[in-house]
């Protein structure tokens, strides 16, 4: 198995707790040289990967469905050019955010060859998400599920939790909407600031968060979710082959703003990330 992440780092605000890497910038230009200057990393240093097949080709962010069809349409052919294949059985997903992505464009996607998409849903209570820094509403969340159940793919909902002045009963009925959506995947994750943050203050106190783990958990799996890493849970064996790759061990390639690498070559394999685009 052999996988490729392409960082994109686009994003239409900064969530008050994110400390991926970003920019808070939408600009269709700016998006274009951020895509071949892609493409240029890809020309220039996929003669040190020895894979080619793919497995997995996965866009995280940032938000990259800010990034037009068209230019995803660039970055797949760069890829080919380069001599990576990608074939109905890879894995390609994309992490989206809610209301950033018409039905049009996901149809688009979908026909170029996305068949996973991850979408960061994280709340569907709207005080949550206003505290949080998120830019959309939860009716936005639903649109963008009722345009991918309409097509052939694979959903994963990102559920964030331990979120400021969140309750049992808010989780319970966050944790209701989730299930009724239905998805293959969910991936909770419990909101984790540094302790001077202004939202660990109002974070659930630990006893609170412990009962909170317990609950989310134990109904994941009561309603027929798998755990088969830390965060990750999957119906009927849908298990992310981008996550599988990561945590048994298998190489991928990591393209863009400080995307890290890991190539499995001897017996410990070796971890990097490329500073600065050599084009020599
Ligand atoms: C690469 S991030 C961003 C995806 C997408 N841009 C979004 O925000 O919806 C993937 C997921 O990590 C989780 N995450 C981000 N920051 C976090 C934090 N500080 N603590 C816990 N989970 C976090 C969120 O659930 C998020 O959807
Ligand atoms: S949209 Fe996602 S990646 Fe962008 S700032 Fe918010 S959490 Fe971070």
């Amino acid at each position: 198995m052999f996988g490729i992440y392409v960082h994109i780092p686009f994003c239409l605000q900064h969530c008050h707790y994110c400390d991926f890497a970003t920019v808070t910038r939408n600009d269709h230009n700016e998006k274009e040289t951020y895509v071949n200057y892609l493409g240029k990393e890809i020309q220039f240093h996929s003669k040190f990967v020895s894979h080619r097949g793919l497995s997995s080709l996965y866009f995280g962010g940032g938000t990259p469905s800010l990034l037009s069809p068209k230019m995803f349409e660039k970055i797949f052919f760069y890829l080919e050019k380069a001599g990576f294949i990608i074939t109905p059985q890879t894995e390609v997903t994309m992490e989206i955010n809610p209301g950033t992505l018409s039905k049009e464009q996901i149809g688009d996607l979908v026909d170029l060859g996305f068949n996973r998409f991850s979408l960061g849903v994280q709340s569907f209570n709207d005080d949550f998400l206003k505290s949080c820094g998120r830019r959309h509403s939860s009716s936005e969340t639903r649109s963008t599920l009722e345009h991918l159940k309409y097509k052939d793919v694979l959903i994963n909902m990102d559920f964030l939790f331990l979120l400021p002045k969140q309750n049992l009963k808010n989780l319970q009925e966050d944790l209701k909407e989730f299930l009724e959506w239905n998805p293959q995947h969910i991936s909770p994750y419990g909101l984790d600031v540094p302790s001077h943050h202004s939202l660990a203050k109002i974070q659930p106190s630990e006893p609170i968060q412990t009962r909170m783990y317990k609950f989310l958990w134990g109904e994941l799996e009561d309603n027929g979710f798998q755990q088969y890493e830390i965060s990750n849970f999957c119906r009927n064996n849908y298990k992310s082959v981008h996550n599988r790759l990561y945590w048994n061990d298998f190489s991928y390639w990591g393209i863009g703003l400080g995307a890290h690498s890991y190539f499995n070559n001897d017996s410990w394999g070796y971890r990097f990330r490329v500073s600065s685009l050599s084009t020599n």
